[in-house]
């Protein structure tokens, strides 16, 4: 950020909006075609957060994770490996599993239809009646495999043939948030919100405050609005950070941390709140004593599922004693989450108006042009007029 806008925003002072800074023509939250294009050129395309490690600790536990048309199954293949097979059988196409959690009992897959029975790293254990010979070889006929990656507990995955090398598109992560071992954090809470409104929308509320004051007067009081700052916008992660206006505080309803500091959380960190997206499903909000993080789930051009969870450290997910102080945490992104999916459905509403068609962007929106730019490429669209 320049100086110019960083004295702007500290005085409260609007600065000017960007040169061409429209915001995009309302089909791009309504349009089945664009949203077609959508699944298959950036979330069947680019990494995706499929689920947290710990949600599959044993061998032959599961997770489905739905993209769309595809269905994947995250699954414990070994002690010290998960896999991603797609969920579909070799033999006709049948739908291997339709729970959206559980355990391969007996360490395989088989298919409800013809008990054609898979292992779990998806190679073909059994066919009943077929011979191999005549062009059919169990060889040839494994579940195929989605590439996965996993950072900080982190299961991602990405359905490209031939994806962009998770390094290269997650180059601002790598190393970023090590004081919080993440991966050492347990979930402590989860909410699934089911919400009527485009996946961008929930993209763009998450990385502006110029709604702050209006639609969110406590997080406003917890983290002064002109305090926002974007710190980092490189590859498919943009992120910021606002400061907590108590020393010692968090987001809580009662503005007092929720727990002691995460692990080796320190320094400027310890009176900050991090606020990353992670194009194009996640959203990744870290505080001194608590993570937080959104999972979007694209269900059609107006519809969404956003999962919604706690990180705690194990410690303090245990102590009983706690238990009220994690509410406390929970309850605060409850009533803001509410606040944000209020005006984000009516905003998935008013831009389906024939009267809407293109908005400016105020210069604190700057960051929400640059994401609208980066759609627009990974579609192959033109600016639009
Ligand atoms: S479709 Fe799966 S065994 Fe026949
Ligand atoms: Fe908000």
């Amino acid at each position: 950020m320049d100086s110019n806008k960083k004295e702007f925003l500290k005085r409260g002072i609007d600065y000017p909006i960007i040169d061409g800074a429209r915001t995009l023509p309302g089909k791009y939250y309504h349009s089945r075609d664009i949203y077609e294009e959508e699944v298959k050129k950036i979330f069947h395309k680019f990494w995706i957060l499929a689920c947290r490690d710990e949600e599959i600790p044993m061998v032959g536990d599961y997770k489905l994770i739905e993209v769309q048309d595809e269905s994947i199954i995250i699954v414990k293949e070994k002690p010290n490996k998960i896999t991603a097979l797609f969920n579909v059988c070799s033999h006709r196409g049948t739908q291997l599993c339709n729970q959206p959690k559980g355990n391969f009992k007996t360490n395989s897959i088989q298919c409800p239809y013809h008990a054609w029975t898979y292992g779990l790293d998806g190679k073909l254990l059994r066919a009943p009646q077929m011979k191999e010979g005549n062009g059919f070889s169990k060889s040839r006929c494994a579940l195929p495999q989605a590439h996965i990656r996993i950072w900080e507990g982190f299961v991602f995955i990405s359905l490209a043939e031939n994806p962009q090398p998770f390094e290269v598109q997650m180059e601002a992560l790598m190393g970023k948030f090590v004081d919080w071992k993440m991966a050492e954090l347990r979930i402590a809470h989860h909410i699934e919100y089911k919400l009527n409104c485009n996946w961008k929308l929930i993209l763009q509320n998450y990385q502006e405050c110029y709604h702050c004051p209006g639609v969110h007067p406590l997080l406003s009081k917890l983290t002064p609005v002109h305090s926002a700052q974007h710190d980092y916008s490189k590859g498919a992660v943009i992120g910021g950070f606002m400061d907590l206006s108590q020393k010692g505080g968090s987001m809580t309803m009662d503005g007092k941390a929720a727990a002691q500091p995460v692990y080796d959380v320190t320094g400027d960190d310890l009176q900050r709140v991090y606020y990353y997206s992670v194009y194009p499903n996640m959203l990744l909000t870290p505080h001194p004593d608590y993570v937080m993080f959104h999972q979007i789930t694209p269900l059609g051009p107006g519809k969404i599922i956003n999962d919604c969870y706690w990180l705690f450290h194990p410690d303090v997910i245990h102590d009983r004693g706690a238990q009220d102080r994690i509410k406390s945490a929970v309850d605060f992104w409850d009533l803001t989450n509410k606040q944000d999916w209020k005006v984000c459905e009516q905003m998935q509403i008013g831009t389906k108006s024939s009267r809407f068609t293109r908005g400016y962007y105020s210069g604190r929106e700057e960051i929400l042009h640059t994401l609208d730019k980066e759609l627009l490429q990974a579609l192959g669209h033109e600016d639009p007029e």
